[in-house]
Order: C-alpha cells, then structure tokens, then sequence
C-alpha cells in the first residue's frame, strides 16, 4: 500500500494494456501502477514512459518480491498466466487476470488452489457481466419476470395455461466480427486456443451471469472450434442462451447484439449504447454513455443511432486525415470490473468474477469445442461447475 492506495504491477503491456488497463487504473482513486513489466523490455518502458510508471521490468519476480506490491495485472498471452498466478498468489498478491482464467479445466484447478492456498482473491476480467447497459437489460428482465405487465391488446384473445414452453427465457448473442484482424497467435492451440476459449467465454459467462442462481445443465455447439460457431446453453430450469459468433462479419457495424425474450416481452441491448424494451406498457428506451467519446459533440442525443454517427466520423476522419482517435470506446464494463475488484480486496468482498466463474466459462468452452467434435449435446456436470478442491 502507499498512501491508501494498492499498488499494482502490470504484467503484459500489450495492445489491451494500453487501451483499457493503464487508463483505468490511472482513474481509479485507489489504486496506482508502480511496475510496467513485460518480456519485451522495449514495450513495457514505452508503457512506462507513456503512462508515468516508476519502475520497469521484464521479470514479473522483481514485482512480485516487492513488498509494497499488494496486486498485479496479468494481461499477458494466455498460456503464460498459470505460472504467473500461482507464483503471485504464493507471494501474497491478489491478482486481476484477463480472460480466459485458463486454456483448460485442469490449469483452472491449479488456480483455484493456488488462489484458496495463497488466501487472495481474484478477478477474472469477463468484463460484459459488468456492462452498465447490461444490468439495466437484467434488471428490467428480473422486474418483468416477477411482475409481469402486459400491453392490454395481448388479452383480446381467451386466455389458456401457457405451455411450459412459453413460461421460459431465451438469450440470443449475436457477435458479428471481422476475422482478418486475428493473429495468427489467437487460432493457435497452444496459444490463443480459438475463438472459443478466446471469446466466447466472455459470453457463456454473460449467460451464467445473466440466469444466476440457475446453472448450466446442458450445451451444444456447432461450426468452427476456432472461428464462427453457435452454442445453445441449458439451465437448470429450462431458460436458454443461444451465441451466435460469425467471423465472417464487418467492422462497419457493431459487434454485439443481445436480445432476450420473455413472457411476451423483449429486451433488447444494442452494442452497450441502446436498450428498447417491447411488450410491456410504458418501458422506454434507455441510453448509456460511451466509455470514451471523442465526438461529444455529434448526435449528442445519445443510443444506437448516435453511436454509428460518431462512428461514421471516426472512420471519415481516419481516411481524410490519417487521424487515429484510440479512445473510442462503448462501455463494455472494463472500467466497473477494475473499480469493484479493488473495492472487494479494500473492503474484504467478494470478487466481482472469481476464480470459480472463470474455471467455469473455461469448462464450458471446452464443453463447446467437444461437441463440435462429437456432434452431439453434452451434459453440463455440476461436480464441474461447482468442483471439490483439496487446498
Ligand atoms: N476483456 C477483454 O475484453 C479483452 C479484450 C482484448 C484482449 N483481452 C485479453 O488481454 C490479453 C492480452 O491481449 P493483447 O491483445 O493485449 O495481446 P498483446 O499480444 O498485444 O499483449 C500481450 C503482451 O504480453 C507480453 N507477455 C507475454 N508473456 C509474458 C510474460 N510471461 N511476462 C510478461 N509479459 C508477457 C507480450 O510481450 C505482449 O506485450 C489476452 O489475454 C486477451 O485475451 C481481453
């Protein structure tokens, strides 16, 4: 700690450390960088340089043998963070990891044992869970599905005992991306693991999240194992979620399109900016402000339409004059994850995204890809989903 605050090491001062990790730490009140470290000394002194860090390093053991150090970043490629995280927690530290926790289930039980031996807390950075527009989405859902209004013209029919069918929630995820920006590095195995492992465990955690106290009981995946897929997740009580993921889309439209129905109602999130409630009397729509908006002063009324007007512009400007604004961001709960994580290890809470719902998302992922292989549905195994670990 210094002056109250946690001190931090970044680990990996990569593309995402540079747009969302030292932003997000640098406003945060609480918290500070003090170590920028990466293989590449090169990277992390430009990291260091850019952002005012004090000290650089490209062995993460000189960070963590400090003892002001009280949490690290882990924001490496993914095969590097087991050792990492189990030699941060045996030293004490609490860790903030990006997503995937792990490449597999076994790797994710060795974090969980090292986080539980070491007494740390963790964070898994499956940040959508932590989306502003996203829990309003939720929260309107959950208040519907307690107390259900209905548009008056619904009731000219007679009415029946709804089938069990037509009592359940479905969740459609719609991502659209454009795969010729993927590295290589990203659809290798023993790297990135694919889109699945890479991605798509953002939204199998979305859907846990989203159905909470449910769990999944059932998933089927189809397509690619490491570009465009769908996965259909059961949950204990019959609600589904349904990912849709094609590589095959466009980066002149937003990438992501959530939709939920139920009991005759939808709710829809567009890309973090726009919900629009359907089916219920006098829902509005609801608008959020981007993360970083370097257009506040186009369409400042704000939502979808605003959002692809700033858009436009970013792009217009990019070909006219070669300007690259790289704040230019949605809200997609980067900033809510860091803020509420620090506050869980100040104030003795729980993590927002433990090291249990990053095993899971990780399990499930690996679900996903076995059922591409076989072709069939495979069973969600609670005994997975809620594992026994020896400490
Ligand atoms: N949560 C999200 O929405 C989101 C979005 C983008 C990326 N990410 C995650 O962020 C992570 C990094 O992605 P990126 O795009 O910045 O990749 P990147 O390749 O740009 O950066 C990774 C950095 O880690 C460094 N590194 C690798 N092994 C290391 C080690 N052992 N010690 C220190 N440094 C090491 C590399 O040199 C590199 O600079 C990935 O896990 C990715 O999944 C998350």
């Amino acid at each position: 700690m210094r002056n109250g605050m946690l001190v931090s090491a970044q680990i990996g001062c990569g593309a995402f450390a540079e747009s969302q990790d030292f932003p997000n730490f640098a406003k945060n009140p609480k918290t500070m960088i003090k170590y920028c470290c990466d293989v590449s000394r090169e990277r992390a002194s430009h990291m260091a340089e850019k952002f005012g860090i004090e000290k650089v390093t490209s062995d993460f053991m000189e960070a963590l043998k400090d003892p002001e150090v009280d949490m690290i970043k882990v924001c490496t490629s993914h095969e590097a963070h087991l050792p990492i995280i189990e030699a941060a927690a045996a030293a004490g530290k609490h860790i903030f990891c990006e997503k995937p926790m792990a490449m597999e289930e076994k790797e994710a039980f060795q974090i969980i044992r090292a986080v539980r031996r070491g007494g740390v807390k963790l964070c898994v950075d499956l940040n959508r869970r932590m989306a502003p527009s996203l829990h309003a989405l939720r929260a309107k859902y959950l208040e519907h599905k307690k107390n259900p209004q209905h548009q008056p013209w619904r009731f000219i029919e007679k009415p029946r005992v709804p089938f069990k069918e037509e009592t359940l929630t479905h969740f459609l995820i719609n991502i659209q991306d454009e795969s010729s920006s993927y590295r290589l590095v990203h659809l290798d195995p023993l790297h990135g693991g694919g889109v699945i492992i890479g991605e798509s465990v953002h939204w199998l955690d979305l859907a846990c999240w989203f159905f909470a106290p449910q769990v999944p009981v059932r998933i089927q995946a189809w397509g690619s194992s490491r570009l465009s897929h769908g996965i259909n997740l059961t949950f204990s009580e019959g609600d589904t979620a349904t990912i849709i993921f094609s590589c095959c889309g466009t980066f002149d439209y937003p990438k992501e399109i959530y939709e939920v129905t139920s009991n005759a109602a939808l709710f829809r999130n567009k890309f973090f900016v726009e919900n629009e409630y359907f089916g219920i009397p006098g829902a509005n729509r609801e608008v959020f402000p981007l993360q970083h908006d370097p257009f506040p002063e186009t369409a400042p009324e704000g939502g979808f339409n605003s959002y692809m007007e700033k858009y436009k512009k970013l792009v217009q400007d990019a070909e006219n004059s070669k300007k690259v604004y790289n704040k230019f961001s949605v809200n997609k709960g980067h900033e809510n994850m860091l803020d509420s994580f620090v506050d869980a290890i100040l104030n003795d809470k729980p993590s927002p995204c433990d090291e249990i719902a990053g095993h899971v998302s990780t399990y499930l992922a690996k679900q996903a890809i076995k059922s591409i292989e076989l072709s069939q549905s495979l069973p969600v195994l609670y005994e997975y989903i809620r594992p026994a670990i020896q400490v």
